[in-house]
């Protein structure tokens, strides 16, 4: 059969890369995809969703994944099944878990799936009193999509105050801030859950952590995240057990019962406080890096996990993770993520390691040069037996990289190793 990638990024390509070998695929459309995915299939483009279904219906596409969120919460899902396409990836009703965070926390407070105390409100008077009954630091949300950047945590009450009334103004975040989550600050460590579901059943990928701070030591501005690996030593088996018993679990079953069964990849962002995994937030599709680990640790029954999810069908499927790490370390140009770079000409060694490679991000091509294009450009992906093996890989093969004003964090997965 013949599948389509939804998407552009690095998340797309590690999807494509870890599939075309398939045998059951006989080709790979990426829609749009980047300069370097026409390596591993074939890139198309639509100016409307209702062509894009069109050609699907027309080509009798096998699969369609969808990687990034927004064409989620837009319903593109709804309008392949429609068709009888098999998709992978949420309804919109069932993206509002990521699509709006008072959605879902509202949703996670029915059903008693363990998370920051809150309140979301579109008045400036409610939320200054909310505030005001908080410890610092203050966590302030954006309601709405917003490309990672809607959330600000107050030192102060004034900060916390004065980021409320820009958000509710419209002023940060424009209709995105106009209703607001004011949460208690949860002080612990991170973890992102992946669990790929089919509306009912589910597997859980090894927990991965991301790296969301531009520079080494997490300093610097937030990113869409500079590295990361799985699985991650700090998950351990009970921790995962309670994610699954405390919010995955309680998460399929809610939403079924709302009438939105939720199908695709479900992202828990988790903060461990005191050995016990609180919600942050959900997204429902792969992070990115955090999908470039994942695909390369599965040896076995990838493809049949995604077309699984996609017909409902998860209960009886054999999928093999390698005993492995991965570790990514995100390449990224001059300027980000601050402003658009300049495009810069990327030069590729030959010599490459086998236990190593990379992941295409913000590339095009032209003529025959492949071209950094700004943002992040790529990510070296390391494979071993262990975290160390697998850092040592990923930074060779980065090695192997070079374009003017590429930086890069050197301090990926420290927290694996102890550092
Ligand atoms: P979110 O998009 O909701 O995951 O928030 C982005 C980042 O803000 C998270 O990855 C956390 O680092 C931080 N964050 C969000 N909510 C909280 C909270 N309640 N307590 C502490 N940190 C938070
Ligand atoms: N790396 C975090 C994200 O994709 O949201």
């Amino acid at each position: 059969m013949e599948i389509v990638i939804v998407g552009s990024g690095g998340r797309e390509y590690s999807m494509g890369l870890a599939l075309q070998n398939e045998c059951r695929i006989d080709g790979i459309y990426f829609y749009p995809g980047n300069g370097a995915t026409h390596k591993l299939g074939k890139n198309i483009d639509f100016k409307t969703q209702k062509d894009f279904v069109d050609f699907a219906l027309t080509q009798r596409i096998g699969l369609v994944i969808i990687g990034p969120e927004a064409p989620l919460v837009e319903g593109l899902a709804d309008a392949l099944r429609e068709n009888g396409i098999p998709t992978f990836g949420p309804s919109a009703k069932a993206a509002r878990l990521e699509g709006s965070k008072a959605y879902m926390k509202e949703f996670a407070k029915r059903y008693d799936i363990p998370t920051a105390g809150f309140i979301q409100t579109q008045d400036y008077n409610e939320a200054c009193a909310f505030i005001e009954e908080l410890n610092l630091p203050i966590v302030v949300k954006a309601d709405g999509l917003c490309a990672g950047k809607g959330v600000i945590i107050a030192q102060s009450y004034e900060e916390a105050k004065s980021a409320a009334k820009e958000m509710l103004d419209g002023k940060s975040f424009g209709d995105s801030g106009k209703t607001i989550v004011i949460e208690e600050f949860l002080d612990g460590f991170e973890l992102s859950v992946f669990a790929m579901c089919d509306g009912k059943d589910f597997i859980i990928l090894p927990a991965a952590q991301d790296h969301k701070r531009l520079l080494d030591n997490d300093k610097g501005p937030n990113t869409g995240g500079m590295g990361a690996y799985a699985p991650a030593p700090l998950a351990t088996k009970e921790i995962i057990e309670e994610v699954k018993n405390t919010i995955i679990i309680p998460t399929l079953d809610g939403m079924a019962k709302d009438g939105n069964p939720f199908s695709g990849t479900l992202f828990c962002g988790i903060m461990v406080v005191k050995g016990k995994p609180y919600l942050l937030e959900f997204n429902v599709r792969f992070g990115d890096p955090e999908c470039e680990v994942l695909m390369p640790l599965f040896e076995e029954g990838l493809f049949d996990c995604f077309l699984a999810c996609a017909n409902g069908n998860l209960k009886n499927i054999q999928y093999r993770i390698a005993n492995k790490v991965c570790v990514g370390v995100v390449v990224a140009s001059k300027d980000y993520p601050y402003k658009n770079s300049k495009k810069e000409k990327i030069k590729l060694s030959s010599e490459r390691n086998a236990e190593s490679h990379i992941s295409f991000a913000g590339v095009s091509k032209e003529g025959e040069s492949l071209v950094a294009s700004g943002g992040r450009v790529l990510v070296c992906v390391g494979k071993g037996e262990n975290v160390q093996e697998a850092v040592k890989e990923a930074y060779k093969c980065v090695e192997f990289v070079q374009f003017d004003g590429m930086q890069y964090r050197k301090d990926i997965a420290y927290q694996a190793l102890g550092k």
